[in-house]
């Protein structure tokens, strides 16, 4: 089987369209929603991400604010102005770019922002949220990986799904996700021993683990939904993803390519979010 192509880049334009005009409609009633990007240091994949985020925020019409601040911020000047930003009527949604330098701590900092305004859905409350399954504002990356999967009308009510990493920003809440939506979900970490074994069982594969081409063809289903999040870059300078694509795609049904696949989603979930968060901040 040659599997069908997801195309990210396609879907996500779309959903940012459909944003676009609910935004022009709240603007009518007087609300324009707000993002504030918070960005610590120099790192150059940071930055190419913040200048992203900015430019998607203008073509939907938002609110747009970026901080670019020095790596010797401290983290009393870093939470001084999330502090100022949590009151401040023009933003809806807070977002400090991860990693942040060495000498600041990232819980403390992720804890300070306002639930209602933590468009990343990392706050512990969110996180809580979402394990007891409330409402409440849900990771990005994790969120565009279920929308990708619902667009192939890929039915996960009793299917399984193998999710392949554990960190807080994709394994763990996507793995809540997928389990919202009825799926039998297991997640694999560095340390499980029998990868190839559960891979081989999966009807659907989120790969998040940082690893170029890790998972390889002989260790994927025949027919299955396989979405990949990783972004490596390699020595030569091409961004591959965690899965290896021309081998896994002789085996999918459905995969994501990287680059165009998993990433553009993560933008367009951010604004989804921030939507989100202005709404539920102007009714109640
Ligand atoms: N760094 C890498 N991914 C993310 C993300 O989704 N949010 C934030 N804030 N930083 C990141």
């Amino acid at each position: 089987m040659t599997a069908k192509i997801i195309n990210g880049k396609e879907i996500a334009s779309t959903v940012r369209k459909n944003i676009k005009e609910q935004v022009d409609r709240l603007k009518e009633s007087g609300l324009t929603p707000g993002l504030a990007v918070i960005l610590v240091g120099t790192d150059p994949a940071s930055q190419v991400y913040v200048g992203s985020k900015e430019k998607a925020c203008i073509e939907v019409g938002f609110h747009s604010e970026v901080y670019r601040l020095p790596e010797e911020t401290t983290q009393e000047e870093l939470l001084a102005l999330i502090q100022k930003l949590n009151t401040d009527e023009k933003i809806h949604g807070i977002l400090v770019q991860l990693p942040l330098p060495k000498h600041l701590d990232e819980k403390v900092v992720i804890n300070a922002i306002s639930p209602r305004k933590d468009v990343d859905g990392f706050h512990p409350l969110n996180a809580g949220a979402l394990f007891v399954g409330e409402k409440g504002l849900v990771p990005c990356t994790p969120k565009g990986c279920i929308h990708l999967i619902k667009e192939t009308g890929f039915d996960l009510k009793g299917k399984k799904a193998v999710v392949v990493g554990r960190s807080n920003i994709v394994g763990k809440p996507v793995a809540m996700l997928l389990l919202n939506e009825n799926a039998t979900v297991t997640i694999c970490h560095s340390r499980t021993q029998n990868l190839k074994e559960e891979l081989l069982q999966a009807d659907v594969v989120v790969a998040a683990v940082g690893k170029p081409n890790f998972i390889t063809g002989d260790m994927i289903k025949e027919g299955s939904v396989v979405i990949d999040v990783g972004i490596n870059r390699l020595e030569n300078g091409k961004l591959v993803g965690d899965v290896d694509f021309d081998s896994a795609k002789e085996k999918a049904g459905w995969i994501t390519p990287v680059p165009g696949g998993v990433g553009p989603m993560t933008i367009a979930m951010l604004l989804q979010n921030t939507l989100e968060a202005a709404q539920n901040i102007m009714e109640n």
